[in-house]
């Protein structure tokens, strides 16, 4: 690992706003160039429209103009109801959008703490991804 995020997760954490679940989430992506996007869970009354932590740093990142296969690594931490920490790996949903603007190419840390992390790839995370290139 480039750089340990494990301190700039967990002050991001307080930004969630997890209102129903009381699970907190926050994810920074890393690209290759050194830029990074920041993300928290957003929860809605509404309860399909949240949003993951993951995916909303990766589409503010698209949106702040990188292109497939820019990104480098998605780093993860996660604060349960009773305000524990725990090691959250993305969701379905996430993995999909991350291994489509990865281009099936990069490492997701999920961190505890700063000492306790895992370190996967996504293709790891998400065999057999479909990419698009089908359609
Ligand atoms: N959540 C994330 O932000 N990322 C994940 O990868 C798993 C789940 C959020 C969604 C919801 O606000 C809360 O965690 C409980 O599912």
């Amino acid at each position: 690992m480039k750089k340990n995020y494990f301190s700039e997760l967990e002050k991001l954490l307080d930004n969630s706003s997890a209102p129903y679940s009381g699970f907190s989430v926050a994810s920074i992506v890393v690209c290759k160039d050194g830029r990074e996007f920041k993300g928290v869970n957003v929860e809605s009354a509404a309860y399909p429209t949240t949003i993951c932590a993951e995916r909303n740093a990766i589409f503010t990142a698209v949106a702040e103009g990188i292109a497939k296969g820019d990104i480098e690594s998605v780093h993860i931490a996660a604060r349960n109801a009773e305000g524990l920490l725990v090691t959250a790996h993305p969701c379905g949903s996430c993995r999909q959008v991350i291994a489509e603007q990865s281009m099936n190419d990069c490492v997701v840390y999920s961190y505890q703490s700063a000492q306790d992390y895992t370190e996967n790839a996504i293709a790891t995370l998400l065999p057999f991804a479909f990419l698009g290139e089908e359609l």
